[in-house]
This record gives structure tokens, sequence and C-alpha cells, in this order.
């Protein structure tokens, strides 16, 4: 007899035996129900137990195996159905279960649409040679603003335009650095919440020789008022690439081939002069789309530009050695583009019926 053979009948024997035994409705049938499959001188495990000697013999050790196992099974089952109905007085007798029936499935969670957007971000930067780099989100002012060409009296700095906290202990995060920082906010120096991924250019900048290749994902903060376009915790990808002879070309190169692997192959970007104080000169970056009705329209992505000589003088580098380009676009509107999405407040609801969609 084959394997397979063997495995079927034990299979059918051991339902068979597993649907008597629940479906016993007294401790007279269930005594004969044992006698049927599990009797010592005759039950039918007996018979199945027989057909093992049959088996070929490279097959032996899995289908003892196969026969113990469903032997185990089996008597389970009985004295599950003895505790049964031992225990209560005459148990109702249940439905025989069917294990052939597939299980009910558990539900399980998945990545929130953002972290999803994150790692796919990452992944097609990758493939364009960019790293992933990771800042702070607690700020120093050097890195939030000073290093970044943004001077004290500059509005951007405003309190009602950060979260700066009031509690002044709190490390930076710089690696070998805790004391001189822990130094530096004992004395004082104001924390806050990043406003911007840029920081992480300083950081990746003062730690690296050019040429710099760098993406940096995560949250930034900004006291906005909740709409379908802001909220006042968002995240940001920003790009950096320090090397000779870098152009707004390549900036415009770069960004082309996001906008058009992340949300397709028809979308076109378009730049509109701005004004950013760490880029010279800058731009707003605009992705395009098509509404319901088929119309062309525009979308702001973020901001981007060449690195300022100042920034690049701040961490040390020579403006006229090298150059770069940087920019900052918000994940949720990407993703939101992506998904059509056309409030990004609903990210944040947690509400399963929208999240799950993704
Ligand atoms: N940091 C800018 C912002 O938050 C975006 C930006 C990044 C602009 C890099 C230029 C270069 O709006």
């Amino acid at each position: 007899m084959a394997l397979t053979t063997f495995q079927a009948e034990l299979e059918a024997f051991a339902a068979a035996a597993q649907a008597a035994f629940i479906a016993a409705a007294d401790a007279d049938a269930l005594e004969a129900a044992r006698v049927e499959y599990l009797g010592a001188k005759s039950g039918r495990l007996k018979d199945v137990q027989k057909q093992l000697g049959g088996v070929p013999k490279e097959d032996k050790p899995a289908a003892g195996k196969a026969f113990n196992d469903a032997k185990t099974v089996v008597e389970a089952a009985f004295n599950e159905a003895k505790e049964r109905l031992g225990s209560g007085a005459q148990a109702t007798s249940r439905e025989p279960f069917d294990r052939t029936l597939p299980g009910k499935r558990a539900p399980l969670g998945h990545l929130h649409p953002i972290t999803q957007t994150i790692d796919e971000l990452k992944d097609l930067m990758g493939r364009l040679g960019f790293t992933v780099a990771v800042g702070p989100e607690i700020e120093d002012e050097w890195h939030n603003f000073e290093a970044l060409n943004i001077p004290a009296a500059h509005p951007a700095r405003d309190p009602l335009e950060n979260f700066y906290l009031s509690t002044a202990k709190v490390s930076t995060g710089k690696p070998g650095a805790a004391k001189s920082d822990a130094a530096k906010s004992d004395s004082g120096a104001p924390l806050l919440l990043r406003s911007q991924t840029s920081t992480v250019q300083i950081r990746v900048m003062e730690n690296t020789k050019p040429p710099v290749r760098i993406i940096s994902l995560g949250r930034v903060y900004r006291p906005d008022t909740a709409d379908a376009t802001h909220y006042p915790m968002f995240h940001q990808i920003e790009g950096l690439l320090i090397d000779r002879h870098v152009t707004m070309a390549d900036l415009k190169s770069v960004l082309r081939l996001f906008a058009s692997s992340f949300l397709g192959g028809d979308v076109h970007i378009r730049f509109r002069p701005s004004f950013f104080p760490f880029t010279e000169p800058s731009v707003e970056v605009d992705m395009s789309w098509h509404d319901d009705k088929g119309n062309l329209r525009w979308i702001e992505m973020g901001g981007a530009g060449m690195v300022d000589p100042n920034v690049l003088a701040a961490v040390g580098y020579d403006p006229e050695e090298v150059t770069g380009f940087a920019f900052g676009l918000g994940v949720e509107r990407v993703c939101a583009r992506r998904h059509n999405v056309t409030d990004i407040r609903e990210f944040y609801r947690n509400d399963v019926r929208f999240l799950h969609q993704f």
C-alpha cells in the first residue's frame, strides 16, 4: 500500500472517529463509539494499524509517525467527549465538527498608508543611489535655523510659527555629543520640534565629506490649523545631493523620475520661482494630475533649490569646489495624490474603514 493511500485511510479514520465522539449524546453512545473506533480487539484503529504492515519499507517511519499523531488526536477527542458527558448531566449533542472546513482567518493589521509610502519612497530613491539618513525630531536652533541661513531676526523663527519646548534638558541625539549638548541646554539654549527635515542636511554634511547623496524621511511639526492639506504634524522627504558640477537640471531630472515612478508615467512636474533662505535659486515643486473631468491640474508638493553657498560654508564645505541641490516634499501630499485622498486629516483619524483600504 502506498504511503499516500495509507495516509488517506488514516485521515478518514480520524475524521470519522472524532465526529462520532463529538456526536455521542450520552455515556452509552460514547462507549459504543469507543469500542467501534478504539476497541482493543476489533476496533477500527486496529484495522488501520494492520495496514501499516503493507507500507513500503522506506515509508515506514513517516507512516508510523502519522499513525501515532492520528491516534493522539483521536484519543484526545475521546477524552474531551468523556469529560463533557461526565460533568454535565446529559449534554446535548453538538453539531459534528467538520475538520475539512476552511478555518476562520484571524484579522491581521497592516502598515499605515504613510508608512507604506515612506518604505516605497526609500526603495525608489535607493535605486537612484540615495541612502537614508536620520535625525532627531527635537532640534536645536543651529540645525533648524542658523546653519540653514535663517538668522535670529528671521520671521520663520517666530515662536508662534514653531513648537518650542519649555524644557531645556533634552539631548539633541547627536552621538557622542550628549555632554556638550546638555551643557548647551543647561545654558538655556532653546530646543524645538523640528519644523523641517532640512535639519538632517546639516547633520549629515557636518559629519561627511562630499560627495553626499542622501534622503531623510520623518515627522516635522508646525502650529498650523488642520485642514484638507495641512496638519500640525506631517512627514517630509528631504533629498540632498552634493558633488562637483551639480546643476538645476540634475534636480529636475531626479524630481521628474520621482514623480513618474511614484505617481505614474503621465505625471509632469513644474518649478515656480520661490524663496528659501537655504537655497539659491529656490523653487516650489508642483506635480500634475487630471481631475474627474480630465482637466490638467497642479498640486504643490514642496520646495527645492540649489544649496545656498552660505549653507555649504556653515558646514565647512568649499562653495567654490562643490555645489548641490536639495528638496523637501510632503509625504502626506504625495500619498494623498497617489490614492486620490482629498483630505490629509483622514490619515490621522484612525478610522479603520479608511485605513484598511490601503
Ligand atoms: N524645508 C523646506 C520646507 O519645509 C523645503 C525645502 C527643502 C526647500 C529643501 C528647499 C530645499 O518648506
